[in-house]
């Protein structure tokens, strides 16, 4: 009887789990970020996101007139939805201005290090990382 429980209990935790990978806010933490000094992995999305995205989101991901602030966008998105975006791309049709997200699944620079960008984006979003070029842990 008592093992029975036991299995039940570790089902839903399995359960749980599996729900929370896609909730972004009880997603694991995609950045390491020591007394406001990031790792290499954020510094290259923070590179990264310089010269693919910044042109149209505005420099620290805050978003322009034509494309959204994506330190919010990255409050709702989760994981998944942000690659899916990045990579199809996307297209607003309802807008009296054609606004347009490109499809970067074409472009290795941004596919290969699309996790990285992600990590930056998301600790933006968080609040753990302000503006401007961050400090490397270790330097
Ligand atoms: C040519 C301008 C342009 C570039 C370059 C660009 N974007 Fe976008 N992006 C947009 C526009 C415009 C939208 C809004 C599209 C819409 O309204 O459907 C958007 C939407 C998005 C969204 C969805 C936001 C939301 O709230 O749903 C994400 C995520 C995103 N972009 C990430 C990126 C990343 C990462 C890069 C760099 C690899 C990038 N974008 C480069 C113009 C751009």
């Amino acid at each position: 009887m008592i093992k029975a429980i036991a299995i039940i209990a570790m089902g839903s935790l399995c359960l749980g789990a599996a729900v929370a990978a896609s909730d972004p806010a009880t997603e694991e933490k995609p950045y390491r970020i020591e007394n406001g000094k990031v790792d290499g992995s954020v510094y290259n999305g923070y590179r990264r996101y310089g010269n693919s995205c910044m042109q149209c989101h505005g420099p620290d991901g805050m978003g322009s007139s034509y494309a959204p602030n994506l330190t919010e966008s990255l409050k709702h998105l989760s994981h998944e939805q942000f690659t899916e975006t990045v990579i199809n791309g996307r297209q607003n049709v309802n807008a009296s201005q054609q606004n347009v997200m490109p499809s970067f699944g074409h472009v290795e620079d941004v596919v290969l290090y699309l996790d990285d960008i992600y990590g930056y984006l998301k600790a933006r979003s968080d609040g753990a990382l302000g503006r401007g070029r961050p400090e490397r842990i270790g330097r």
